[in-house]
């Protein structure tokens, strides 16, 4: 079964089709650029690009946001976490967290699918730590900085590792499943 999956970044194919394959299920990466609204919940802004995109095109779509929230910051940068990822990259959240002793962050990912039938939304998320520097040169984003919860290295040392425990792969085994029928 192939799904298309509208986004700008081929990093998060290949990590959906690393949780798609054992339900049977690929993706297949469409380029339609939607406007990501200004809101908090990472949902939101999934189910507003779904609509969105299938409004566009017609056909059965899902879009995926992700966000970083780190516990010491209230939250930030959540689901503005692309806009500080370009202003000050993982450097600057380095830098926020400069002298914090609690570390405690988490991803979270939500899909929006949108059909004839309406909009559904799949949730995932992993919670872990920032370290202290960044480390590893596999992934994106702010994968360089982020250990997840009983591991010692970042997603970006070891994208085995990230593949098994992510957000994103949480998010697409629920949404395979329901895909699926499974
Ligand atoms: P978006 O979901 O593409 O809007 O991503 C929001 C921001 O978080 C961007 O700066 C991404 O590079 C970053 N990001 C998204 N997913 C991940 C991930 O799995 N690991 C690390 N950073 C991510």
């Amino acid at each position: 079964m192939k799904i298309r999956f509208a986004t700008s970044n081929p990093h998060k194919v290949a990590e959906a089709n690393e949780a798609g394959r054992e339900f049977g299920v690929e993706f297949e990466q469409i380029r339609v650029d939607y406007p990501e609204i200004r809101a908090e919940d990472v949902e939101d802004v999934a189910k507003d690009g779904a609509q969105y995109v299938f409004g566009k095109t017609k056909s059965a779509v899902i879009v995926e946001d992700t966000g970083l929230y780190i516990e010491a910051l209230n939250g930030f940068p959540g689901a503005f976490s692309a806009f500080v990822h370009r202003k000050i990259g993982s450097d600057g959240i380095l830098k926020l967290m400069d002298g914090v002793e609690n570390r405690a962050a988490k991803f979270r990912s939500a899909i929006g699918w949108r059909d004839e039938n309406g909009v559904k939304i799949f949730s995932g998320e992993v919670e872990g730590e920032i370290n202290s520097e960044k480390r590893g040169k596999e992934g994106f984003g702010y994968d360089p900085i982020f250990v997840p919860k009983g591991q010692k290295k970042t997603f970006a040392e070891d994208f085995r590792m990230k593949n098994k425990v992510s957000h994103r792969r949480q998010a697409f085994e629920k949404f395979c499943k329901w895909v699926a029928g499974a």
